[in-house]
């Protein structure tokens, strides 16, 4: 297993300003970063996988360092079939951390080579998320700030 190669997987719908934060972080610390987008059969998504991969490819165009791909299946196998070492995911409050404790302990036990590190995104994108965003949207709110202006482009013909 490789440490310096690390995955940051999630739903990433749609890539917000603060996990671009966190991606950035991750650049400073994994040689590697492979940003890994789930593909979902249970939730509905707002955008497809590729609109998904195609914003993401797109925001972190400036990283070399940083690929997109996705993935199925369990995580812990994909990080496995990939040689990463390390799962990186993003913390923002104390209300993120039950399921995300539980996820690690859960991969660890499937994966004990395996290590879970968790990064603190800014503190001004600490009531951020994807699923406020789209509400955001679809309720034809103000975006500014909170996701890249490509993606808030998408996100405002994705709702008309
Ligand atoms: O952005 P999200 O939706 O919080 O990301 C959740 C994600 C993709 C990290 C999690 O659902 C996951 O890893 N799914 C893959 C299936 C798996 O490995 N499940 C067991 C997790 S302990």
């Amino acid at each position: 297993m490789n440490s310096s190669l690390a995955i940051y997987p999630g739903s990433f719908d749609p890539v917000t300003n603060g996990h671009l934060d966190l991606i950035e972080r991750g650049t400073k610390i994994f040689a590697r970063l492979i940003v890994a987008v789930l593909r979902n059969t249970d939730k509905q998504p707002l955008f497809t996988v590729s609109e998904r991969v195609e914003m993401l490819r797109e925001v972190t165009r400036a990283y070399p360092t940083v690929e997109v791909d996705v993935f199925d299946g369990l995580l812990v196998e994909y990080a496995r079939k990939r040689g990463a070492g390390v799962i990186l995911r993003g913390i923002r409050a104390i209300s993120d951390y039950e399921y995300e404790l539980q996820m690690a302990l859960m991969n660890r036990k499937l994966e004990p080579q395996l290590e879970t590190v968790f990064m603190m995104p800014a503190l001004s994108y600490s009531y951020l998320s994807a699923r406020l965003v789209r509400e955001i949207a679809q309720l034809g709110g103000p975006l500014k700030g909170m996701v890249p202006d490509a993606v808030e482009s998408r996100l405002r013909a994705k709702v008309t």
